[in-house]
């Protein structure tokens, strides 16, 4: 801990050494640890110690753990061992015996304006009907289920449901196409995909029953295929294979047995693009995510008995998983869920949300304020927002530009802003501010309580103030994800290898950590390139790109860009004989549309005679990028002569 963060807690009033932005005194007193500071830096020195007490606090469980963290087969680590436990059990079953009941745990606006609210008694009921659903289709323990759907309170259903039967649920973002929803089906194993006929979109609809359909033409380990009715679009219909949500939860029991399960049993699957083709399936367990997620919603956005939560990402993308559906209901909070797209029909829609439903805590990505920042400070201007209190970002590094912006026009100058770093791996916030914390824009600060994180040099050496390094975790904790679903070697191999000789985990991404301890993360220094704050692999993108008939070999690479953060730029050797022309650009964007999703769909497509490749034929990307980028191309020891 650095005497600038320690003085200026203790009175709030010290005079910033560089770009602080304190928290007032009454924040600090009123928020659920004021103390935060102190806890963390004893939490430095016993993190398991730590991570017991939080388990003890936020989370009941059917049967005691005996063992906080069994590290003896690393880095297969365990969390709360022997303790048997069921996430729906905090979420939802024990708040029907209180005062919580009535409560509304979730608010959800469609795009087109209509409301649903659900008490948790209501969200409680719509989980064991679909629970009962999916065991009349013969889902059990350990069963995969496959969820592709819209943003719709369904999909939470969904997944809360086949969370209770102790199934594992694999949520595929409803942006992704048909390859890329096959893969994930066949990779998981899914006997039964939950999908819609189609959503809502700026307007439009997307034909999800359509995408799914393709998608079980190469997947035929999938037996049915559930069906939420939202657009009312025609759809194919394949006799004994699809049924109607509406009409099977019509004929199913409203109670369902909670299944007692180990704190290590696979909770979910949750796939995120790796560096080859092929995405990572990553598996996290039963005990120590809930622990985990509980803790940081709880201590970071300062989730109250009054407050209404909007965490305005996907259900789909890890966010939503730990911060829309799972945390909330554990801390018995009102949750939000919007349908639609930011800014549509108007660009204040969102600032009209949180107007409309006293909206106190708002958690979004960067790239959505630089987007609302190019529309202009005049559309938040018309809206008070007086009940916002406190603001998130994740996802990607927020510029301090666009920090201020969101600082000055949305939390009026009034609300701490919270810049949460973590990963799909890490199921929760590792680094992060609590209101407790004074903040610098663009800085994540410090790593959270019972999180031991550092910045360090190839040969394990902590990095010295301001020089880039590996962003590493030092020291297990117990949201983690324990392996790569079915690849236990590449997760070792992924995670485990570049500091394996002291144990840490490295995150892929580098980082540097200032005079006060601050770390700034500086982004990914794998082939992975985040576009809106989407995770995206090269090498995915390449692969569909390859797949087009006239494509010889592809190489994609991230540039800068305003408001997404990256776009991606692809380059393309063309099989002998065909031309690269405006059309072929238009039909390879198609092509990459169909086959992963809109989301990759290149910036720009390039065709080249060669690709830079090293001896051992590996395409060198930071080398197209830089020649792209007009920098220096650095080291080229290792290329092709
Ligand atoms: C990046 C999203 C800087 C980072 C929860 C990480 C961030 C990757 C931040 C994980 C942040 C996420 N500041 N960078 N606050 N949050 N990242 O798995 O590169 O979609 O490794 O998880 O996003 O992306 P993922």
């Amino acid at each position: 801990m650095t005497d600038v963060v320690d003085a200026t807690v203790s009175d709030g009033n010290m005079t910033p050494k560089s770009d602080l932005y304190f928290p007032s005194p009454e924040v600090v007193a009123n928020a659920n640890v004021p103390d935060y500071l102190a806890v963390r830096e004893k939490a430095l020195t016993d993190p398991v110690g730590f991570w017991d007490a939080r388990a003890k606090e936020l989370v009941d469980w059917y049967t005691p753990y005996t063992q906080v963290l069994d590290a003896s087969n690393a880095p297969f680590f365990k969390w709360y061992v022997g303790g048997k436990t069921n996430i729906i059990h905090n979420a939802l079953d024990r708040h029907i015996k209180t005062a919580t009941k009535d409560k509304l745990a979730l608010i959800w606006e469609a795009e087109d304006g209509a409301q649903r609210r659900y008490t948790y008694h209501d969200l409680w009921l719509e989980v064991n009907r679909f629970a009962n659903v999916l065991k009349s289709l013969n889902v059990k323990k350990g069963d995969t289920v496959t969820i592709y759907m819209g943003r719709v309170p369904e999909l939470s259903i969904a997944m809360l449901a086949v969370a209770k039967l102790g199934a594992i649920h694999s949520v595929v973002y409803g942006g992704f196409s048909e390859q890329a929803l096959a893969d994930r089906i066949n990779d998981a194993r899914s006997k039964v995909l939950v999908t819609c006929d189609g959503a809502w979109l700026r307007g439009k609809t997307v034909n999800l029953k359509d995408i799914a359909d393709e998608a079980v033409a190469k997947a035929p380990v999938v037996e049915k295929v559930v069906v939420y009715q939202r657009t009312n679009q025609a759809i194919q219909w394949v006799e004994n294979r699809d049924l109607w949500w509406h009409e099977l939860v019509a004929n199913v029991e409203s109670e369902c047995e909670t299944e007692q399960m180990d704190a290590e049993d696979p909770l979910f699957i949750l796939y995120t693009s790796g560096t080859t083709g092929k995405p990572k399936g990553q598996l996290h367990t039963c005990g120590g995510y809930q622990v985990h997620i509980a803790t940081t919603l709880k201590y970071v956005f300062d989730i109250k008995a009054e407050d209404v939560w909007w965490c305005a990402a996907d259900p789909g993308w890890i966010t939503g998983h730990s911060y829309i559906v799972y945390a909330p209901l554990i801390l018995g909070a009102t949750g939000l869920m919007y349908e639609g797209a930011p800014g549509y029909p108007n660009p204040d829609r969102w600032w009209e949300l949180v107007e409309k439903y006293g909206v106190t805590i708002l958690y979004t990505a960067p790239t959505a304020i630089r987007g609302f920042m190019r529309l202009g400070e005049a559309w938040p201007e018309k809206h008070p927002m007086s009940t916002l209190r406190l603001l998130g970002s994740v996802g990607e590094p927020i510029n301090p530009e666009a920090w201020r912006w969101y600082y000055k026009y949305i939390g009026k100058e009034r609300c701490q802003i919270m810049d949460t770093w973590w990963q799909t791996e890490t199921g929760g916030f590792m680094i992060t501010p609590t209101p407790a914390v004074p903040l610098k824009p663009g800085s994540g600060t410090l790593p959270f309580a019972g999180i031991i994180a550092d910045v360090v040099r190839t040969n394990g050496d902590s990095t010295d103030a301001n020089e880039d390094g590996f962003l590493v975790i030092k020291h297990p904790w117990p949201g983690m994800a324990r392996t790569i679903w079915g690849e236990n070697e590449r997760y070792v191999q992924t995670y485990w290898t570049d500091f394996a000789e002291q144990g840490w985990y490295f995150s892929g991404d580098s980082a540097r950590r200032d005079e006060d301890g601050y770390f700034w993360v500086i982004g990914r220094m794998d082939d992975v390139i985040k576009v809106s704050g989407y995770r995206l692999g090269t090498a995915e993108v390449e692969s569909a790109l390859v797949s087009h008939p006239k494509v010889a070999e592809a190489a994609c690479v991230g540039i800068p860009d305003e408001v997404k953060g990256n776009v991606i730029h692809a380059f393309c050797i063309l099989n002998a004989g065909v031309t690269g022309d405006d059309a072929l650009v238009k039909e390879l964007k198609d092509h990459v549309r169909h086959e992963v999703g809109p989301i990759a769909i290149p910036a720009a497509i390039e065709f080249v005679p060669t690709l830079p490749k090293t001896r051992s034929g590996k395409i060198m990307r930071r080398l197209l990028k830089a020649q792209l980028m007009g920098q220096p191309i650095g080291d080229t020891s290792t290329l092709e002569g």
